[in-house]
C-alpha cells in the first residue's frame, strides 16, 4: 500500500511539474508512513513539507495542489490536510481484500496476457552433435525454459530454437569412425559415451593417414548432398538428440525433438548469403576468403578486422551462420524479439553476425535482439567446474549425484513414504535444487555450484520454497474448515497481502529483463513473509474466530497458489508432502 500511495503521489506531482521545477530525484524522497491514530487515516506522507521550501512555496498550499491533482483510486477512501502540511489518507480496507479474492478466483492468479502478444523467438540448450552437454549447455538450457514458460504464460507466442551444433568439418571425421566402428565385429554402436566417440575419432584422424583421407573425402561427399553420407551424419544426430532428449525430460525441460533447428537447417542459405553481402558491398574478397569489415570491430592500432564469412576453399563459418538465422527468423517466424540465451563469451561472435544482418537488410530495426548472456558456471574453488581428473561433468552424472544426495538426505529425515511416491519426491527435490540454484542467481555473473547451499532447507533454495509450499498443504489436511472472505487485520496479514499482489510485476519482470532470478527472489521473500505471518496469526488454533481462520485459510491457499505457479515457471515442481 506504501508504494502505491507513493505511485498516486508521483503522477499527482507530474501534473504539476508545469506549474514547479521538481528535483530529479523526488521518487526516492517520498515517505510515506503508517499514522499512530487511525483519527488521522491510515498513512501520512510530509512530501508537501520537505518540497515546500526548495520550491518556494508554503506547504499547506503545496499539500492542497498535490491532494488536488491526485488521480482517482478506488484504494483510497479519502485524504486530508493535517498539521503543517501532513497529508493524510485513509485506506478502503476492502480493497485489498477484494483484490486478494479476485486474485485467489482467477487462474492467472492477477496476471493479465500481454497485450500485445509478440513472436518470440528463443535461442537455447544448443549441445553439440557427438558431443557430451557441457556445463554451459546446463546453464543456457534451463535459464531459457524458464524465460520461455513464463513468455508463453504471458500469452506470447514463443518459438523454441535448439541451434544444434550439427555441421561442420568435424563430421567428415565422425562419419568415418562411425562406419568403422559399425564395421568392426563385435563393437556394435557405442556413443553413449560421446567423450570417448569423439577422443577416438580425432585420434584415428591425427594418427592414421587413410583415415584422415577419407574423413576429408566425407566432408566434401557430404556437402555435396551424398546420400551414404547423409545417412551417417543423420544417424550420428539421431543418436546424441534422443540421448539429450532423455536429459530434457528429465531435467523437466520444455524442449522436443521438433525445436531441433541446428547449423544445418541454413546451409542451403548460405551461398546466397554470401553472394547478396557481395553485391550489397558489405563484403569483400580479400585472400580468395570473402571478408567484412566492421568499424565496430577495431584491434588496439584502431585497425578493422576482418571477419570472415566465407573461407579461401569455400568453407563458411560459424558466424556465416547465424548471420542466415536472423534472416530465417525474422522472415520465417515474423519474429519480434530474437532472444539468444548463450555464454557471454560468444557475445562478440554475435554481435558481428548481427551487425553484418543489419546492414544487409536481414534485421529490421523494430525487432529486438538480444543476446541473453550468462557468466561460468564454477566449482567451490572457483575454477570453471571439472570433475576431479579435470574432464567436464557429464550433466546424467550430475542429476545421478543430486539424486544419490537427496535420497540421503530423506533417510537422515525419517518420514515414511509409498516408494513410488518417494522415488518422484526424490527427483522432484533433486532436479528443482540443480535448476534453481542456476536460476536463482543473476545469470549475468559467474556462479559457483555448490551441493550444501542448492539442498539446503533453509536459504533461497528449491526444497525450502517446496517445503513452505508443502506445509501450507498440511495445513488444509488438518481442517474441515473452507477459505472464506479475506479481512486484513493485522501487520503481518497486510504484509502478506502486498507481497501475493506484486506476484504479476514479479513474472512481467522475468519477461522483460529475461532475468529468472527476480522470480526466484519473490517467491524467496513471499516464502519468508508467509512463515512470518503463520508465526504470528494463528489459523487453526482454539480460540481463533472461525470468520478469522478461514480468511487466514484464504491466504495460506493463495500463497500456495502463487508458489506453486511461480515455481512451475521455473521447471520446478511442488509436493503435496515432504
Ligand atoms: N552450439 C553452440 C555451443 O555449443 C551454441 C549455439 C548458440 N546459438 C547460436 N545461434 N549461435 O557453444
Amino acid at each position: 500500500m506504501k508504494n502505491h500511495i507513493a505511485s498516486l503521489i508521483l503522477k499527482s506531482l507530474d501534473q504539476l511539474s508545469a506549474e514547479f521545477a521538481l528535483p530529479a530525484d523526488i521518487a526516492s524522497k517520498i515517505r510515506i508512513d503508517r499514522t499512530k491514530d487511525k483519527a488521522h487515516g491510515d498513512f501520512a506522507t510530509n512530501v508537501a513539507m520537505l518540497l515546500a521550501k526548495p520550491l518556494g512555496t508554503n506547504p499547506r498550499a503545496l499539500a492542497e495542489k498535490i491532494v488536488a491533482a491526485l488521480p482517482q483510486d478506488s484504494a483510497i477512501t479519502k485524504t486530508e490536510i493535517a498539521g503543517p502540511g501532513f497529508i493524510n489518507f485513509f485506506v478502503n480496507a476492502n480493497h485489498t481484500a477484494n483484490q486478494l479474492e479476485a486474485m485467489l478466483q482467477d487462474p492467472r492468479l492477477g496476471v493479465p496476457r500481454a497485450v500485445p502478444a509478440q513472436n518470440v523467438v528463443v535461442d537455447y540448450s544448443a549441445p553439440n552433435v557427438a558431443k557430451e552437454m557441457a556445463v554451459h549447455h546446463i546453464r543456457s538450457t534451463v535459464i531459457g525454459d524458464a524465460v520461455v514458460r513464463v513468455l508463453e504464460f504471458l500469452g506470447h507466442n514463443v518459438t523454441r530454437a535448439n541451434h544444434v551444433g550439427d555441421w561442420g568439418t568435424q563430421f567428415g571425421m565422425l562419419i568415418a569412425y562411425l562406419e568403422k566402428c559399425e564395421n568392426e565385429s563385435g563393437r556394435g554402436l557405442d556413443l553413449s559415451d560421446f567423450e570417448a566417440f569423439y577422443r577416438e575419432a580425432k585420434r584415428c584422424y591425427d594418427e592414421d593417414e587413410a583415415f584422415a583421407v577419407k574423413a576429408r573425402s566425407y566432408v566434401v561427399r557430404l556437402q555435396g548432398g551424398d546420400q551414404y553420407c547423409h545417412d551417417m551424419w543423420q544417424k550420428l544426430v539421431t543418436m546424441t538428440m534422443e540421448q539429450n532428449q532423455r536429459i530434457y525430460d528429465r531435467l523437466n525441460v520444455t524442449l522436443s525433438p521438433k525445436d531441433v533447428m541446428g547449423e544445418s537447417l541454413y546451409n542451403d542459405m548460405l551461398p546466397q548469403i554470401v553472394a547478396d553481402l557481395k553485391q550489397k558491398g558489405i563484403a569483400q574478397e580479400d585472400q580468395g576468403a570473402m571478408v567484412v569489415y566492421l568499424d565496430e570491430f577495431k584491434n588496439k592500432e584502431g585497425e578493422q578486422l576482418g571477419i570472415i564469412v566465407q573461407k579461401s576453399d569455400g568453407g563458411y563459418l560459424y558466424t556465416t551462420t547465424d548471420i542466415a538465422c536472423v534472416k530465417y527468423r525474422v522472415e520465417h517466424f515474423k519474429a519480434n524479439r530474437l532472444m539468444y540465451f548463450i555464454d557471454s563469451r560468444q557475445h562478440q561472435h554475435l554481435e558481428a553476425a548481427w551487425q553484418i544482418a543489419r546492414l544487409a537488410g536481414y534485421l529490421p530495426p523494430d525487432v529486438t535482439i538480444e543476446h541473453d548472456a550468462f557468466g561460468m558456471m564454477l566449482g567451490k574453488d572457483g575454477k570453471p567446474f571439472k570433475t576431479r581428473t579435470g574432464g567436464t561433468v557429464k550433466l546424467k552424472d550430475l542429476l545421478d549425484e543430486a539424486e544419490k544426495r537427496v535420497d540421503a538426505m530423506l533417510n537422515e529425515r525419517g518420514g515414511s513414504y509409498e516408494p513410488e511416491e518417494r522415488a518422484q519426491i526424490v527427483h522432484d527435490i533433486a532436479i528443482g535444487a540443480v535448476k534453481y540454484a542456476d536460476l536463482s542467481k543473476n545469470r549475468l555473473t559467474d556462479y559457483i555450484f555448490d551441493w550444501d547451499q542448492m539442498l539446503a532447507f533453509e536459504g533461497n533454495t528449491a526444497p525450502y520454497l517446496q517445503y513452505a509450499y508443502s506445509r501450507i498443504q498440511s495445513i488444509f489436511r488438518k481442517t474441515e474448515l473452507s477459505v472464506g472472505s479475506i479481512v486484513i487485520g493485522t501487520e503481518q496479514e497486510e504484509a502478506l497481502a502486498t507481497k501475493l499482489l506484486a506476484f504479476n510485476e514479479a513474472v512481467t519482470s522475468v519477461a522483460n529483463k529475461a532475468m529468472p532470478h527476480l522470480l526466484c527472489t519473490y517467491l524467496y521473500e513471499l516464502a519468508g513473509t508467509f512463515m512470518r505471518f503463520y508465526e504470528h496469526c494463528p489459523v487453526l488454533k482454539s480460540g481463533v474466530a472461525e470468520d478469522t481462520a478461514r480468511s487466514r485459510l484464504a491466504l495460506c491457499a493463495l500463497t500456495a497458489k502463487v508458489l506453486r505457479q511461480g515455481l512451475n515457471l521455473l521447471g520446478i515442481n511442488v509436493m503435496e508432502k515432504m
